[in-house]
């Protein structure tokens, strides 16, 4: 289903991903993504009990309004008018005190018709990317928003830090996680920061978090660099490389990956 272009998305994976993924009616407890970022794994999977969480709060709450009020959404969506001058004025206009509706009709409409559908903040929040067109604007449908709003309705969504995800794990779970990334060495080496603020330190703290939960009875698989650094935090577990990768850039899709799926089973 086409919806979100997002930087990092797993949509090109899943044929990869499949192979290693339970389907979903063999999963005792509840499917858990802490990084769910643009959703493709979670749609695929289209469990029947969820829990979805990231700390992006602009796409934690386009999916609760999605969720919650896909009607309203399409409405406002379909109503914003086209082209650049209207693009910048609907990024600048206040919208952080309009209904949540409202709010994720805006995301979804700025990310559909910005530049690549980067994502992208200034520093004091704003989002800031350039106009890019609207020719991926009506990809989206009407018939999507409701689909979408069904496999929300499946899921608590939640605006967090993955620690707090975690730490709701239980036996019978199984998590899919993945972390912000770039694939590749050469990303890695200035001081190990991928993707800006997920540093290494965070990798070490995701690390740290998912060993402290040994005890519990669940299964995690993850996607992440193929760096000596990264390999390194997960010795003892199941490493297979992935053939062909995605990119930082939204649609871009690398032959040498440097990605790997690291799992607990
Ligand atoms: C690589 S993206 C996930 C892409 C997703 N699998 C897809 O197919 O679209 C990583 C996500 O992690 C989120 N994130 C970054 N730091 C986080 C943290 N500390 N806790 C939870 N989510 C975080 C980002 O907002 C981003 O959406």
């Amino acid at each position: 289903m086409k919806f979100l272009r997002y930087p990092g998305g797993k949509s090109k994976l899943l044929y990869f991903l499949t192979d290693f993924l339970p389907k979903s009616g063999k999963i005792a407890g509840t499917y858990i993504e802490p990084f769910v970022g643009g959703g493709s794994v979670f749609l695929f999977m289209n469990p029947s009990k969820a829990i979805i969480a990231d700390l992006n709060k602009d796409l934690t709450d386009l999916y609760k309004g999605i969720k919650l009020y896909p009607h309203k959404v399409w409405e406002i969506f379909s109503q914003f008018p086209e082209g650049k001058e209207a693009y910048y004025q609907i990024r600048g206009a206040e919208y952080k005190t309009k209904p949540l509706y409202f709010r994720a009709a805006r995301t979804l409409y700025l990310n559909r018709t910005c530049f690549k559908g980067m994502w992208r903040n200034s520093p004091n929040g704003d989002f800031n990317v350039g106009y890019g067109g609207e020719s991926r604007r009506w990809v989206v449908t009407q018939k999507n928003i409701i689909e979408l709003s069904k496999a929300f309705k499946q899921a608590e969504i939640v605006n967090c830090d993955f620690d707090k995800t975690l730490s709701r794990v239980s036996n019978g779970d199984f998590v899919f996680l993945d972390p912000p990334y770039k694939p590749g060495e050469k990303e890695m080496k200035d001081k190990h920061y991928a993707n800006g603020r997920f540093s290494f330190q965070e990798q070490i703290r995701l690390a740290h978090k998912l060993k402290s939960l040994e005890k519990i009875d669940f299964k995690w698989m993850m996607t992440n660099s193929d760096h000596p650094d990264i390999l390194d935090l997960y010795n003892g577990y199941f490493i297979r490389k992935v053939p062909f990768g995605t990119s930082s850039n939204v649609g871009i899709f690398t032959e040498n990956s440097k990605e790997v799926l690291i799992s607990n089973f």
